[in-house]
């Protein structure tokens, strides 16, 4: 289903999502060689209850954790683990969710730790601006494949892959609504986007083939060649006036200088 939603019900989706910025930038700041994704999942999770919100991703349809926290080839939906040790050169993608005052947030980011490869370093670069094209899409009289038009031809111009098993949703009191945002597809086709609609826009890219595997966990996502993959993940209102992007990366980015 796609709900349409008032202004006052995207303040509130705002004020989830500012604090999985925060959250995120929590996490970002304990980002070391050496520590656990277990250990990052637990940090998460009580800086989101203290600020008086539930880790909504825990006990979604079964996931055992506040988190998805996947290194390097591994997607998305990496189950936090102790056996899972961030070391110096990887990539770990942060996703969370929270829930307070009736509705959601869900935003994700793409850490480097210390020193990373060119072209791993490109890989996030070009994850991260196929994000923003993609946003500048979310506007009024708009379809969803200008959205997704705009990731896919950005990222491909540089022979990455667009992982085409998952795709972004609507978010709002639950924290997936209609409709689906593929991060592939045509412009000028899909569903309208209309005022008040509220949708997470998430490409999720990969260095080399875009095959990926789900892992017998029966969450994890990782790529069949096992080359790094990147994720960033924007929560975005469609306004009269354009894009309203309710995530803030800026408190996250500023976090880590
Ligand atoms: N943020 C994730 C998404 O939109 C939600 C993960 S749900 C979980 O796909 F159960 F895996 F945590
Ligand atoms: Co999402």
């Amino acid at each position: 289903m796609i709900y349409l939603k008032t202004d006052e019900e995207i303040e509130l989706l705002r004020e989830n999502n500012i604090l999985v910025s925060k959250t995120l930038a929590e996490v970002g700041r304990h980002i070391k060689p050496g520590v656990t994704t277990k250990q990052l999942d637990k940090i998460a999770e009580d800086f989101i209850r203290s600020h008086g919100a539930i880790p909504s991703c825990l006990g979604y349809e079964g996931y055992p954790a506040a988190t998805c926290i996947s290194v390097n080839e591994q997607v998305v939906h990496g189950i936090p683990s102790d056996n899972i040790v961030i070391k110096e050169g990887d990539i770990v993608s942060v996703d969370l969710c929270t829930f307070m005052k009736g509705f959601n947030g869900d935003s994700a980011y793409t850490f480097a730790v210390g020193e990373i490869g060119d072209d791993v370093r490109q890989l996030l670069e070009v994850t991260k601006e196929a994000l923003y094209r993609g946003t500048a899409q979310a506007k009024v009289g708009n379809r969803v494949g200008d959205i997704s038009a705009a990731v896919q031809d950005y990222v491909e111009s540089f022979g990455y892959g667009v992982v085409r098993e998952l795709e972004g949703h609507g978010l709002g009191r639950k924290m997936h609504e209609g409709p689906g945002i593929p991060n592939y597809g045509l412009r000028g086709r899909g569903p309208l986007l209309k005022e008040g609609m509220v949708i997470c826009i998430e490409p999720m890219i990969t260095m080399g083939s875009r095959a990926v595997v789900f892992e017998r966990d029966g969450w994890t996502v990782r790529t069949r060649d096992r080359k790094p993959a990147a994720h960033y993940e924007f929560a975005v209102a469609i306004r009269k006036d354009g894009p309203d992007v309710l995530t803030d990366f800026g408190i996250i980015e500023n976090s880590l200088n």
